[in-house]
């Protein structure tokens, strides 16, 4: 399983968290963008990601929790390892198309409440689905079951190389059910970042 970490909780430690992150097992470093339409909160402004990208030593899953395409355009600009926006905000392949042209891997994230046959068009064309388990917006939230069956229904029918994440709420008994709902990677946040060393619970998750 791959561990990917959110520090969206420590916005207030932020390089003292990533410093963490560093030293730890994890796979990617998690920064989740938000901006105040998409979801209410408006977090991890350009120019902190910069910040944040220049400390890390991990790989960038960036998580843009927004509806303008242009925002989308101008985070692609640092060049993360995953750039994964909301399957909600589009209708056709032009973000998609504008993001691999870049040279970067595309997720599409899709809500507790959405559709997943809205993901359905664009399986063949991105390289990872991310399946929100909690409302959208605030880390430390509780895990929805209600996505397990969602992500089975996906797998069966995905490309054999699509990666699978979920994000939200995701903790060490939450993670048996991501497991068995077939998931690849886990977005975590304040499971990791509140516990005293975060190495330790990562290596339980995985
Ligand atoms: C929620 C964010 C998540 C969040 C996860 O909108 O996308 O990445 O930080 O935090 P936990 O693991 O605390 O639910
Ligand atoms: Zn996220």
């Amino acid at each position: 399983m791959k561990v990917s970490v959110s520090i969206l909780k420590e916005y207030d430690n932020l390089i003292s968290a990533v410093k963490k992150v560093n030293k730890s097992s994890a796979d990617f470093l998690h920064i989740d963008v938000m901006d105040g339409k998409f979801v209410d909160n408006k977090k991890f402004p350009l120019e902190v990601v910069k910040d944040i990208k220049s400390v890390s030593t991990k790989k960038i899953d960036l998580h843009l929790m927004v509806k303008d395409h242009n925002v989308i355009k101008e985070y692609a600009q640092l060049m993360p390892e995953y750039i994964t926006f909301h399957v909600e905000i589009i209708d056709d392949f032009k973000l998609i198309d504008y993001v691999k042209s870049l040279g970067l891997k595309v997720g599409l994230a899709i809500n507790p409440k959405t559709d997943i046959n809205l993901l359905i068009p664009y399986l063949d064309d991105i390289d990872l689905v991310l399946f929100m388990s909690v409302e959208p917006g605030y880390g430390g939230q509780s895990f929805k079951e209600e996505v397990v069956e969602k992500i089975r229904k996906i797998k069966k029918i995905a490309p054999i190389d699509l990666i699978i994440s979920i994000d939200g709420g995701i903790n060490d008994k939450t993670i048996e059910l991501c497991k068995y709902a077939g998931c690849d990677m886990v977005v975590v946040g304040s499971y990791v970042t509140n516990s005293k060393n975060y190495d330790d619970s990562i290596k339980e998750l995985k």
